[in-house]
């Protein structure tokens, strides 16, 4: 599953990418990491309905849309913000979520912020009993356990491993599970250095570091640099990335690498975590510039 990116590189630098994007057409890269235990855990308890919580765009809304089908549950999706409540069929995430099966209850911005708080919870579970309640972006222990199967030991040999951060779930599993001398670098997608806080609760190794000067202005934003960044990428290498998340990581590499940052000879392992439907609807947003994601059209 790893596979040799073949761009010229300096300093005899190695980078390979573990595909876990290839894992399943739409629970795809960390999604079906941090899926298998919960609906292991689900189906253990009974449960017949998955509700979770997202954007509109939201690689794990879609995901879990898909782990309801396969694995025979109901499931619904809170969405963040209700301009969309008429529009499904104009949101790629949505509709795909909603040919799965998924139902939607479209709630503000103010009380999706809420959505962790002990009376909204007992307000879900109250009313849709037999339900199992899965967090924003999927993170919890089992996700983290499940993510924690990402390495393996074939990936004994690499001193570095890179991968995306959003809630730092998929970091957290790949630290429990990592090599010692191995050092991990959490790309952030989101402005902020709170992240790092998240991690220690998760972990208790110390080989890791958040890099957050690649979130080219903050979760979601999306630049022209960074669409011929992923436009070039994918010409040179066939290796298709997503703009929210993989592709500012890959960009962050190759420019830390032009900036010398990792060692002679050093072997760097990218692990790609999917999100690649989340690029359709970006499309769809920048339809009007005259620069768009070409492996979506
Ligand atoms: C494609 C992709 N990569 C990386 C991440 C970041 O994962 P985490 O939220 O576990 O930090 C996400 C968000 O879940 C994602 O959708």
């Amino acid at each position: 599953m790893n596979e040799k990116i073949e761009i010229s590189l300096p300093n005899n630098i190695q980078l390979y990418i573990k595909r876990e994007d290839l894992l399943h057409p739409l629970i795809s890269g960390n999604k079906f990491r941090k899926l298998k235990y919960n609906i292991q855990e689900a189906k253990d308890t009974k449960s017949k309905l998955l509700i979770t919580f997202g954007g509109a765009y939201s690689n794990h809304i879609l995901a879990t849309a898909a782990a309801g089908k396969e694995y025979d549950f109901s499931t619904l999706g809170f969405i963040r913000g209700d301009e969309l409540k008429d529009k499904v069929l104009e949101n790629p995430t949505l509709s795909n979520a909603q040919d799965l099966g998924m139902s939607f209850e479209f709630i503000s911005r103010e009380l999706f912020s809420k959505k962790e708080d002990v009376s909204f919870v007992s307000g879900i579970q109250e009313k849709y009993p037999n339900s199992y309640i899965l967090p924003e972006g999927g993170t919890n222990e089992l996700a983290i356990k499940g993510c924690e199967e990402i390495l393996n030991e074939e990936d004994k040999t690499f001193d570095f491993v890179c991968c995306a951060v959003g809630t730092g779930g998929t970091i957290s599993g790949i630290i429990n599970s990592s090599f010692e001398n191995q050092k991990i670098i959490g790309f952030s997608a989101l402005k902020g250095d709170f992240l790092s806080d998240v991690i220690c609760k998760f972990v208790t190794k110390k080989n890791w570091i958040i890099n957050s000067d690649y979130h080219f202005g903050g979760y979601g934003k999306i630049t022209d640099e960074l669409v011929d960044h992923l436009n070039e990428f994918h010409s040179k290498t066939n290796i298709p990335l997503d703009p929210i998340y993989t592709g500012k990581m890959v960009y962050g590499i190759l420019d830390l690498i032009k900036k010398q940052y990792f060692p002679k000879n050093s072997k760097i392992l990218i692990i790609h975590t999917g999100g690649l439907q989340g690029g359709k609807g970006v499309n769809l947003v920048r339809k009007q510039k005259n620069k768009t994601l070409l492996h979506y059209l």
